[in-house]
């Protein structure tokens, strides 16, 4: 069983879609018994919400939905219960570094474009205040990034 944790900033467009793609990746491939797959925001303003309207309507319209209820990320628990903590920036990913409590903790961390086969980029942009087109490519590189990172477990990591 792998256990994987993705993060953004807000839980409630990026990683919800982080979330939401890959388990329809893991159905498709039927994995979905041999993970538990949970998304979490460094911070914690929109606990309690869904993901954001626009981002549920860019999964939807590619063949998935997106379920997650936005949550903060708990440093205490977090780092316990999953195996890879995939950060979507650079801060979310210092953020994250910054509350680990040990070195052990610290190699969970990885960077969600450290996947990436297509998209030559070292951050997934945050689309929050950003019209269609940038949900849109906010996806394109997720799903990117989620396909490399089944593949590379697949090949053991
Ligand atoms: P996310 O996007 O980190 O991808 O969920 C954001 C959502 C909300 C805000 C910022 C980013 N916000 O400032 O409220």
């Amino acid at each position: 069983m792998t256990k994987i944790l993705f993060v953004c900033l807000g839980n409630i467009c990026r990683s919800p879609a982080a979330e939401g793609y890959f388990s329809h990746l893991l159905k498709e491939n039927d994995l979905s018994n041999d993970f538990v797959i949970d998304s979490a925001g460094t911070s914690a303003y929109h606990e309690g919400e869904p993901a954001d309207g626009r981002m549920q309507d860019v999964a939807r319209e590619r063949g998935y939905t997106l379920e997650s209820i936005s949550r903060g990320f708990n440093h205490k628990t977090d780092f316990q219960n999953f195996d890879l903590i995939i950060t979507m920036d650079h801060k979310n990913y210092q953020d994250v570094i910054d509350l680990s409590p040990n070195k052990e903790a610290q190699q969970k961390v990885h960077a969600m474009t450290d996947f990436c086969h297509i998209h030559n980029v070292n951050h997934v942009p945050d689309p929050y205040y950003k019209g269609v087109d940038g949900f849109e490519l906010t996806m394109d590189i997720i799903e990117d990034a989620c396909d490399g990172l089944l593949k590379k477990l697949r090949e053991g990591l």
